[in-house]
């Protein structure tokens, strides 16, 4: 018995000691907390719009350097500015606060971007897609490709432009993103080009003129 109360003299005691030490849990303190791993937590820096010795003029937070550009500093493209940084259907493809891709590009479509998205397509997409976006790029005569999209596939035919545009920004399986070389107009660009380059294969006779038509017969 005695040697009971010994020992429970002594927890009580260990438990006084560790309290106060280390305090109780939601304990307030000034004092710093015991570390027992510090990680990075105290470093040097420079705290801003503070006096310091570090940088030639002794201030802390210094200027852009000239010729920085503003992320809203919009692209100017053949149709217009488009606001790189916006959470708008012409950045993401998507319709605002949803997930769904929208139906249509939302660059008015011209002479001059299909121009310029059929230039984009030859350089970046043609390698492996080949120039008719057939699935025929070099990259199949020459590398090892395999397996390769053929654009004029019905289900890539019915996807929306929006989500052609997303392929294009953040890649497919296989194929890596051209987001970060091709800016947001071209990729609207190259969509209008794609379309284009679709629709001339879902051609029929009953698209001619009825002279061409007989012509042909
Ligand atoms: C390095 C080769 C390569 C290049 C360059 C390339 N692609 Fe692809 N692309 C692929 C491959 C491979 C697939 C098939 C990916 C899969 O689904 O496995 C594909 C698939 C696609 C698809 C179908 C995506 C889907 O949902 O099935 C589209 C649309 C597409 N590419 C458009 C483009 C466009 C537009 C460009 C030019 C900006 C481009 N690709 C450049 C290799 C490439």
């Amino acid at each position: 018995m005695r040697n009971f109360l010994y020992l429970l003299l002594i927890f009580i005691a260990c438990c006084a000691a560790v309290v106060g030490i280390a305090g109780l849990r939601g304990h307030l303190s000034r004092k710093p907390p015991i570390e027992v791993f510090p990680d990075m937590d105290r470093q040097l820096k420079l705290r801003p719009q503070k006096p310091d010795a570090f940088f030639a003029n002794g201030l802390s937070s210094q200027l852009p350097p000239p010729g920085t550009v503003a992320r809203s500093r919009p692209i100017q493209t053949v149709n217009g500015a488009v606001y790189r940084f916006e959470d708008s259907p012409v950045n993401t493809g998507r319709v605002p606060g949803t997930t769904n891709f929208i139906a249509t590009n939302p660059l008015p479509v011209t002479l001059k971007l299909l121009q310029r998205g059929r230039g984009r397509f030859d350089i970046y997409c043609s390698p492996c897609h080949g120039r008719l976006g057939d699935g025929n790029g070099v990259v199949k005569k020459i590398g090892d490709m395999p397996a390769v999209a053929d654009l004029h596939d019905p289900r890539i035919v019915q996807m929306t432009d929006g989500e052609i545009f997303n392929t294009i920004t953040h890649g497919k399986n296989t194929m890596g993103a051209y987001g970060p070389m091709v800016p947001v107009p071209e990729r609207w660009a190259i969509v209008a080009y794609l379309r284009a380059l679709q629709l001339s294969w879902l051609g029929t006779t009953n698209d001619l003129s009825p002279r061409q038509q007989a012509a042909l017969k």
